[in-house]
């Protein structure tokens, strides 16, 4: 939500069967990365498919203030010119990133190794989310910044004059933190590597290859892997296409597990397996989904989803799995208040630090909802109850797009209406969202009161 702007809540009742095709959105991820990487590299860098949602919109501007060219040909086409590794120009006024923690950090690495000046805000959402995870970090390239107290926006990195590759183990299972420093990496003089234990989204390694970067991935005993990139490479100017985000089809596709008589196909979503955990557990829960017409399409494995209404079951979702749906358990915890008998949910810490804290609002949510639901320090358990969850309520979202949509789809299949305090910062990843579901034949109205 922009200043100023009001909240604009919605409500979701129990719907008749949702039919069609549920196209959504472009990968918020790989959108942000295609920005990014096409403005460090040389040439022109043509993007299809791009998501064009204010997370995005933001980076675009990040990357013009950096002096990147960056142009919208038609809906999704998008054509950057960028500066080279090692070529921003500094910005001459205050990045303001919206809502987007990926958008910010990845921005944050790109820029840190360069001798330039930026500073870093955000909305109120994004002025609370730990920063220090990325910034401690790259001072070993040798970047200095300062932040408020708690490692918090507004941020100003200086980056040095002469950048030296590291060596750097992310001890928190986020892929932006390690993407930042892959970044940085790009004009850090030698080899950096880069040590992650937990299985995150390599989005940034596979881009980085397509785009020419000397990039190599080891494996590590007892799980994990090691990231090397070569500095001061130049980067070669690449086409993207964008798939569809797995993380929005989620949304969609919940909804047709859940409201009786569904059937619908979501064409060409991202199977990047390690962005797939939530397709996984539906179907350990019992969901139909198929996965047809799976093919490659830029780099990335795509697949048309067929899902049809499901009588679900609970399950325990193994705490390994939670970097590939880290995004997606707000859904799955509505999927699971449906389901028949307990669903277990842990290793969910990062859950805390996201747009709110997720763990909270869902909780929160569903017990306004009726639902039977512990909340754990890392994670919830929620004991389903099929055709049985109440709604009759008014759910806060606290400027969070991922609580606002899965309470709506709560809404859906609750006994009575479930609305939203405010539906505005869909836009941040979705802004299709509403016209979708309704054209699903989901039942939204704006509420009296
Ligand atoms: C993202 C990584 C995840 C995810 C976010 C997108 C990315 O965040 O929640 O929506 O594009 O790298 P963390 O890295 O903080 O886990």
């Amino acid at each position: 939500m922009k200043p100023g702007e009001m909240k604009r809540p919605l409500a979701a009742r129990r719907s008749g069967p949702l039919c069609g095709i549920a196209a959504g959105p472009g990968d918020k991820s790989i959108s942000h990365r295609a920005l990014i990487l096409g403005a460090l590299a040389v040439g022109e860098t043509k993007i299809s498919g791009l998501l064009e949602a204010e997370d995005v919109l933001n980076t675009a501007a990040a990357m013009r203030a950096f002096g990147a060219e960056v142009v919208r040909d038609a809906a999704g086409d998008w054509r950057v010119w960028g500066r080279g590794v090692g070529g921003f120009d500094e910005p001459k006024d205050v990045l303001d990133f919206g809502n987007s923690g990926t958008g910010s950090r990845l921005v944050m690495g790109a820029m840190a190794t360069t001798p330039i000046t930026a500073v870093f805000t955000g909305d109120e959402s994004l002025r609370k989310r730990p920063m220090g995870r990325v910034l401690e970090p790259l001072s070993k390239f040798g970047a200095e910044w300062t932040a408020r107290e708690g490692g918090l926006m507004p941020v100003t990195i200086r980056g040095p004059q002469d950048a030296l590759a590291i060596e750097h183990e992310v001890t928190v299972a986020s892929a932006q933190v390690k993407s930042a420093l892959l970044l940085a990496a790009l004009n850090a003089a030698g080899r950096s590597r880069i040590t992650q234990r937990a299985l995150t989204r390599d989005h940034t390694e596979k881009m980085l290859k397509a785009f020419g970067a000397e990039i190599s991935v080891e494996p590590l005993k007892g799980g994990g892997e090691t990231v090397s990139v070569l500095g001061e490479v130049e980067l070669k100017a690449a086409n993207v296409d964008v798939p569809r985000d797995p993380s929005s089809a989620a949304f969609p596709l919940v909804a047709a597990l859940l409201v009786p008589g569904s059937e619908i196909v979501i064409p060409a979503v991202l199977l990047n397996s390690r962005r797939t955990g939530l397709f996984e557990t539906l179907k350990e829960m019992g969901a139909a989904i198929e996965i047809a017409k799976v093919r490659e399409s830029g780099g990335e494995e795509v697949g048309d989803l067929v899902v049809r209404a499901s009588s679900l079951r609970g399950v325990e979702v193994p705490a390994e799995r939670a970097p590939s749906m880290i995004d997606e358990y707000p859904i799955l915890a509505i999927a699971a208040a449906f389901a028949e008998g307990r669903t277990v949910m842990r290793g969910l810490e990062e859950l805390r630090v996201k747009e709110s804290d997720r763990l909270a609002a869902i909780v929160a949510g569903l017990k306004a909802c009726g639902a039977n639901v512990e909340e754990l320090a890392d994670g919830m358990i929620v004991e389903g109850r099929p055709g049985d969850i109440s709604g009759g309520a008014r759910i806060a979202t606290h400027m969070d797009h991922r609580i606002a949509m899965s309470f709506l789809v709560c809404g859906l299949a609750a006994k009575e209406r479930v609305s939203v305090d405010d539906v505005s910062m869909i836009a941040t990843s979705f802004p299709e969202f509403e016209t979708l579901m309704r054209n699903l034949g989901a039942d939204f109205k704006v509420p009296n009161k």
